[in-house]
């Protein structure tokens, strides 16, 4: 009779893995195919240099190698997970799920594997979705990871876009963590909220796909309009997750912002009146790895020692879609 119940299952970060591939591409040598410089695009965007896909490297290889590496950072085997999430747009194929390949090349045949299309905010609500199976108990431990070879989608003569996004994947474990009552500093995710709007469609697209037009299609976008809603939208969702907290700007030790713009990440800590030092910028290496941005800079913050166990952390991104989301957790 004395045993204690749990009063609520948490979503807890276990480890972290990323991978970039192996070519790095600078603003420099963008200059030589489209008419751009590094002078406008660090100075519109931040961005110094991106990673690009080998030919034949494929989305499920770089979620394999980030994966690879948060199952040896957190010491399990694959035979501990029991659900593989990949967040990305840029899949290998149009069927089956990128994330049943990853499943294969884990070698695991448990559980299940399947992908989330929610462009740049996918791995946000990845955790969101994860928080939810994980804190219902249809999930003990998932792998969540973002992946995108978006290089592959780009219009490479167009300079308003093509100077943008670049490659790469990065993995997170999240696992079950029942927390008794009474603890009131839990570790896990603390809240979260995802939004979207499909009215803005034609402000961040690709016009192609397999109904529509039975091909892959190119990235277009109206940046200068995305840029308003992206700002607008996110400083929405960040005061929404600190609302259902009870938390405050002031409470946050570190912010894990989606990687599209240095300016969409000041204008918007600016907004939430969080301190800028405490925010994990990645941009000038990666570009806009669009679902892979976010669990890359999660990544870089733990390797670097800046997110450290009980650490306030808030996620956000906005992407195609339009797509927007939040998460705040405990580390
Ligand atoms: O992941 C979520 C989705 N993506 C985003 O969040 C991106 C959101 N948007 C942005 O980041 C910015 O709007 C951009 C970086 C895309 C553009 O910055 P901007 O300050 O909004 O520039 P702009 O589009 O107003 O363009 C300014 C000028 C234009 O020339 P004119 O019309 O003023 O003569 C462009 O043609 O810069 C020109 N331009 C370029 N010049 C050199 C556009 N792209 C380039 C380029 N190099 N690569």
């Amino acid at each position: 009779m004395t045993s204690q119940t749990p009063s609520r299952r948490y979503a807890r970060f276990v480890a972290t893995g990323a991978y970039l591939p192996e070519r790095v591409v600078t603003n420099e040598e963008l200059g030589k195919l489209v008419d751009t410089s590094d002078e406008w695009i660090n100075a519109r965007t931040g961005i110094r240099r991106r990673h690009m896909a080998a030919d034949g490297e494929m989305t499920s290889d770089l979620a394999t190698r980030a994966a690879e590496q948060a199952l040896n950072n957190a010491g399990l085997d694959i035979a501990d997970i029991d659900l593989i999430m990949v967040a990305t747009a840029t899949p290998d194929n149009t069927f089956p799920a990128t994330a049943t390949k990853v499943q294969a090349n884990l070698g695991m045949t448990h559980g299940a594997a399947f992908d989330l299309a929610a462009v740049c905010s996918g791995f946000v609500y990845g955790l969101h979705m994860a928080d939810a199976l994980i804190g219902s108990g249809k999930a003990t431990r998932i792998l969540l990871i973002g992946a995108e070879t978006f290089s592959r989608i780009l219009d490479w003569e167009d300079r308003t876009t093509c100077v943008l996004f670049g490659d790469g994947a990065g993995a997170v474990i999240l696992e079950a963590n029942d927390v008794a009552d009474g603890d009131t500093s839990p570790q896990g995710i603390l809240a979260s909220e995802i939004r979207s709007d499909g009215r803005h469609y034609d402000l961040l697209y690709v016009d192609g796909g397999p109904s529509a037009t039975q091909t892959v299609g190119l990235l277009r976008m109206k940046g200068k309009e995305v840029f308003k809603h992206a700002v607008r939208n996110l400083a929405q969702v960040g005061t929404a997750v600190l609302d259902q907290t009870g938390m405050t700007a002031q409470d946050i030790d570190i912010v894990l912002p989606h990687q599209a713009n240095k300016r969409i990440i000041d204008a918007t800590v600016d907004k939430l009146k969080i301190n800028p030092d405490n925010v994990m910028l990645t941009v000038q290496d990666h570009g806009n790895t669009s679902a892979a941005s976010v669990p890359l800079a999660l990544h870089r913050a733990v390797e670097e020692g800046k997110v450290k166990s009980g650490d306030i952390a808030l996620f956000e991104a906005m992407g195609g879609g339009f797509t927007w989301g939040a998460v705040l957790a405990r580390w």
